[in-house]
């Protein structure tokens, strides 16, 4: 376990970009909590998050107005935080995951009701956003913050490796796949996601697609 100097590029966070994380929290009576929650880096130690109503997470960041952000790539981790309660030997005492690959800890400046015009989930005052600065980061082992980006890409050239080999109903659900991709990865993606989904983008009006 290293404590470090805290700088998010330190985990692989670039500012603007989002990466998934698994956020713990205390619950009210005196339990943990964990749920995959999208983190936006917004700087070398501040973080956004939007988080929906009605979570306990959400519920946790505003009473105690601190929370702690997990860094993984464990599917089971994410599935079982998704779909139900991490059991409490999952988590250290400080309330972090004791087999998170990093973690760090964040305080609240801010809460504010709001809505993000790009988003498909659109109805008014269901989400807050939340302004955090970053007051300790542990790193147990090395590790780039997940991002969706890399597996759009991927996903999107694997599909257009048999795009010329499907008939027209399968090429009308790959460019609609395409689309959501491209949506997701101009969100979170980085520099380079965002250069190879513009090629794929390319090859796929050469074949006479109104992208
Ligand atoms: C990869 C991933 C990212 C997620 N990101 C968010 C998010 O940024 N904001 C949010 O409100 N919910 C997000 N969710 C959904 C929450 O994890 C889900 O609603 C969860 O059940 C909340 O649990 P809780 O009630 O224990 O807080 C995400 C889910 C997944 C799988």
């Amino acid at each position: 376990m290293v404590k470090m100097e805290i700088n998010l590029s330190s985990i692989g966070m670039e500012k603007g970009r989002q990466y998934e994380t698994i956020i713990t929290t205390n619950n009210e009576n005196g339990s943990k909590n964990a749920a995959p929650i999208g983190v936006i880096c917004a700087g070398e130690n501040k973080i956004i998050n939007r988080i929906f109503k009605g979570s306990h997470t959400l519920e946790n960041i505003i009473r105690e107005r601190e929370f702690t952000v997990n860094i993984t790539h464990d599917a089971e981790l994410f599935t079982v935080s998704t779909l139900g309660n991490l059991p409490q030997n999952y988590f250290n005492e400080n309330v972090s995951l004791k087999c998170a690959d990093a973690y760090f800890k964040c305080k609240v400046i801010s809460l504010t009701e709001a809505i993000k015009q790009s988003d498909p989930i659109k109805k008014k005052g269901e989400a807050i956003v939340i302004k955090s600065e970053v007051t300790e980061l542990i790193i147990n082992n090395p590790v780039h913050a997940m991002n969706r980006g890399f597996g759009y890409v991927i996903e999107s050239l694997a599909n257009l490796t048999r795009f010329d080999l499907v008939n027209d109903s399968k090429k009308e659900e790959y460019i609609i796949r395409f689309k959501e991709c491209y949506r997701v990865v101009l969100k979170v993606g980085n520099i380079d996601d965002i250069k190879a989904m513009n090629e794929i983008k390319k090859e796929l009006m050469k074949k006479g697609y109104d992208l």
